[in-house]
């Protein structure tokens, strides 16, 4: 491979500069992303049509010197695979037409088959990889089971939480069997993109935080830490690192280091080297710039960039990123301010 500075920070090897993807590094903030979601017709057709999925990939490192590629696809695949029915309303972000809200619900949904229902994401993998050839790991991810679960049980997004937590709290046993049935599914989803050629996996869970601590132990870290403990070796038989990222994860760092995970993904609200002198180096860190900085000056951008490099400070295990996504208004000259100011400093600090 000619550029695994990604994966050598996630294993905690030495590296020559500081690597660097953003999450939602395809999106919107792209015009070559918009005018091809606009022949495609539609965001989920550019998700099941591998081509177009792979094309998508390819965007953002066409334009910028990333060191990872991400899988271009949804968290939702899976609910949509079970037949909730997703939709996107403009404006309002995903929506499923069949809410699942009681136990009779939860008790009649099915994994879904994903060789067969899921297919066309393994396919895009494996395309993916074959057209970056070498040029940078692939990275594959799912939503956590948690996280899937909100969006399927509030049925879109919601600013209470109120249909899930009362689920949570009435029927915490039905709440865990759908749980249940979501790790199960997202372990085999996850292993499919890892025997199809992706190189690292990002859990992705952007609910985790509106938990209580013991609820987020209970209904998120814990399913999370079956599907790390599931996970395969890739099919040479290397070892694929696993990144969880909570959002609002925080206050929860040293539970997240403890499931075996080889690295933590932080949102922008702690500060990178207070998380690095709690875990220590029993995980890589990645993050953890405001993405809402992609709206300030690049002179700004810069020095910001450099100021996240040096609080986590020397030594390696640092991975680049957002605390969170790219947002849909961002210029991209911004995000080619950060990718080379990323590298430029990393550089100093690592020679
Ligand atoms: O990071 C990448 O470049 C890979 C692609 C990716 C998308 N979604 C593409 C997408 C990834 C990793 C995701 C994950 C995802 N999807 C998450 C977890 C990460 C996070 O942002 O917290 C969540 C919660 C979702 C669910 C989802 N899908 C939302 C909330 C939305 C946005 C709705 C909106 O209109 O803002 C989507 C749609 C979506 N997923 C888009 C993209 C590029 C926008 C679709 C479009 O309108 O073109």
């Amino acid at each position: 491979m000619t550029n695994d500075r990604l994966l050598r920070a996630l294993r905690h090897e030495p590296v020559d500069t500081t690597p660097i993807w953003l999450m939602r590094q395809a999106g919107r903030y792209l015009p070559e992303y918009r005018r091809l979601r606009e022949q495609a017709g539609s965001f989920m057709n550019l998700c099941q049509t591998p081509e177009l999925a792979c094309e998508v990939t390819l965007q953002p490192l066409r334009r910028f010197d990333l060191d990872g590629a991400i899988l271009f696809s949804d968290i939702l695949t899976i609910p949509a695979a079970m037949g909730l029915g997703l939709h996107f309303v403009p404006g309002e972000g995903p929506h499923f037409h069949h809410p699942v809200r009681t136990p009779e619900a939860i008790g009649k949904l099915a994994a879904p088959d994903i060789a067969d229902d899921l297919g066309y994401v393994a396919d895009a993998v494996r395309l993916i990889r074959r057209e970056l050839n070498g040029r940078t790991p692939l990275i594959g991810f799912a939503g956590s089971p948690w996280t899937l679960a909100t969006y399927m049980v509030e049925g879109g997004p919601s600013k209470t939480w109120q249909n899930i937590k009362a689920l949570l709290y009435n029927e915490p046993r039905a709440m865990h069997q759908l749980l249940d049935l979501l790790a199960r599914t997202v372990t085999d989803y996850l292993n499919a993109q890892i025997a199809a050629g992706a190189q690292a996996v990002q859990i992705f869970d952007t609910w985790g935080g509106v938990l209580t601590p013991a609820a987020y132990r209970e209904f998120s870290l814990q399913y999370m830490q079956r599907i790390v403990q599931g996970l395969k070796t890739a099919p040479d038989g290397s070892h694929v690192p696993v990144i969880l990222f909570t959002k609002g994860g925080g206050p929860w760092l040293e539970d997240i280091a403890a499931t075996g995970c080889d690295a933590i993904g932080l949102d922008w609200t702690i500060d990178i080297g207070t998380a690095r002198r709690r875990v220590g180096d029993r995980v890589a860190l990645q993050g953890n710039l405001d993405p809402m900085l992609l709206y300030a000056r690049p002179e700004i951008i810069r020095a910001q960039a450099a100021a996240v490099i040096d609080d986590f400070g020397p030594g390696t295990g640092h991975v680049f990123n957002l605390g969170h996504g790219v947002t849909p208004q961002v210029d991209p000259e911004h995000v080619a301010a950060l990718v080379d100011a990323v590298h430029e400093h990393g550089a100093r600090l690592a020679s």
